[in-house]
């Protein structure tokens, strides 16, 4: 059954981003779409079932492009309606750069030294949170199903619930879950647990992230929770934790890398990089600390010191698009990563090589895929990630099975592809220069057998299943009221 089929309500889809972006520049206004993951499966859904997306609105032409908070869209082809929030400067401070990226972001992805949180900041946050569950609220039709997402978003489903009970709600928890003596840290995680269970179901990408979430809530709420049914008894209902690892829309990336366009771009990189004999490596980041850059420019170091063969044969692009700029931390992780990167330059490079060929801005989906089938290995070193959709995508690019994974054990992905992708601790710089040696020296064959059995895993695992796993508990969920 196609996930069109399974949604027997309005939807109304929930996320901080927005999947439209109208920004101004000297050539009038531009619309920009996101091309991260959610956004990019959701889309076309939602332009297939039509309803309405509730987002925050971020872009600088957004307040004129959307009269009375709303627009149609695609704006060239309109099918449902994408209601956006606008924020003044102290919101965004206190609701995103302060209490959800100071403070969640790396509390969840258990980097405790670096969370921060105030009482000023979650107030902003609480505030913004009902913003959106008002919209939201206001715009469902009776019956809806409210999807919505993430850890900018926690309260929004009780606050949703408690002025709209005819509602079935979905929230999915894209990030990590921490344990207990970790996520209790946060000041209001009773609060934010309580906003949670708002839902009739929650989602997460992990086993591991499930049962962290119901010991939590078993502990710092002290209810009696079903661990062999992943249940929590809640007010009146049932809340269903589960997981639901995302995925990519790997037929469209498919097919995306072998169009005429496509593939001639990336015979020009294959013919440019097998002429002067070169391997192509692959690496593709938002500059942030959790994808673990510095750590990893320091095992590139380490493997062009122990396996100087690779000097002046391996290509390695690193894509490190600029992010969370409103954030002073992020501002000087990125240029961190500049220097360090210069500075493995400086100390290995030649007259005719360089050892990182370094891009900072965001690469269109198209190109980026097509850099995805071309590359011979792609490198993926989070400290901790969810789940790692570029991982995903790398292997849904190469059709041509010539390319080797290496990726961080510690990605939610990596419980996934574990078996055929090279392990990578990336905390172990030596390991890693192993590692990397070791994966560039197995034969065609080896490559083509690791990389096809990783391509049926996901072929049969999308970002569609993804969905209509998710639909179909919610739909047994909202069942069980009526
Ligand atoms: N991405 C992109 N262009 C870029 C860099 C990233 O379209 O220049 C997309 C990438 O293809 C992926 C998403 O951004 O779909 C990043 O998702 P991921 O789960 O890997 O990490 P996140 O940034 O969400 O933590
Ligand atoms: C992660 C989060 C998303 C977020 C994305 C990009 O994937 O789980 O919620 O949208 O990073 O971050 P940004 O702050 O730019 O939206």
């Amino acid at each position: 059954m196609s996930v069109k089929q399974l949604i027997e309500a309005p939807l109304v889809v929930v996320t901080n981003r927005e999947p439209y972006i109208d920004e101004s520049s000297d050539h009038g206004t531009q619309t920009v779409q996101r091309a991260g993951g959610v956004v990019s499966a959701l889309d076309p859904l939602m332009q297939e079932i039509g309803g309405q997306w509730i987002a925050w609105g971020s872009g600088s032409a957004d307040i004129e492009t959307s009269p009375g908070g709303k627009r149609q869209v695609p704006p060239e082809n309109p099918r449902y309606t994408l209601h956006r929030i606008i924020l003044n400067q102290e919101e965004v401070q206190g609701y995103y750069a302060k209490y959800s990226n100071q403070g969640l972001w790396p509390l969840s992805h258990m980097l405790i030294e670096r969370a921060q949180f105030s009482r000023r900041a979650w107030q902003i946050y609480r505030n913004v949170n009902q913003k959106f569950a008002r919209r939201a609220s206001s715009v469902s039709p009776q019956g809806a199903w409210i999807f919505s997402h993430d850890y900018q978003l926690s309260l929004l489903p009780a606050f949703v619930r408690k002025s709209r009970p005819d509602v079935a709600i979905a929230h999915f928890w894209h990030i990590p879950w921490p344990p207990h003596t970790i996520f209790r840290l946060c000041p209001q995680h009773a609060e934010i647990l309580r906003g949670l269970l708002g839902a009739d179901v929650l989602g997460f990408q992990s086993d591991m992230d499930v049962d962290n979430f119901i010991n939590t809530v078993e502990r710092a709420l002290k209810v009696s929770v079903d661990r062999d049914n992943k249940t929590i008894a809640w007010q009146d209902r049932v809340v269903h934790v589960k997981s639901f690892p995302i995925s990519v829309d790997f037929h469209a990336i498919e097919e995306l890398v072998q169009n005429p366009r496509i593939s001639s771009w990336v015979r020009g990189i294959r013919r440019h990089v097998e002429r002067r004999d070169q391997i192509l490596g692959i690496s593709v980041d938002r500059a942030d600390y959790t994808k673990g850059l510095l750590p990893r420019l320091d095992a590139i170091k380490e493997f062009y010191a122990l396996y100087p063969q690779y000097r002046e044969k391996v290509t390695y692009v690193q894509v490190v698009v600029p992010s969370r700029t409103e954030v002073a931390e992020y501002r000087v992780l990125y240029d961190r990563i500049a220097k360090k990167i210069q500075e493995v330059n400086k100390q290995f490079q030649s007259a005719t090589w360089i050892p990182l060929i370094t891009l900072r801005h965001s690469i269109d989906r198209p190109r980026l895929m097509g850099l995805f089938r071309a590359a011979d290995f792609a490198v993926v070193s989070s400290l901790v990630d969810g789940m790692n959709l570029v991982s995903k995508e790398f292997v849904a690019a190469q059709v041509d099975k010539r390319g080797v994974l290496l990726l961080s054990e510690t990605a939610g992905a990596a419980h996934e592809l574990e078996n055929e992708a090279f392990p990578i601790n990336p905390l172990d710089p030596e390991g890693f220069a192993n590692t990397l040696h070791e994966a560039l020296s197995i034969s065609a064959d080896e490559r083509s057998l690791r990389i096809a059995r990783m391509r049926e895993h996901l072929q049969n695992h999308t970002i569609y299943e993804w969905m209509a796993d998710i639909f179909v508990t919610l739909k047994a969920a909202a069942q069980s009221y009526v």
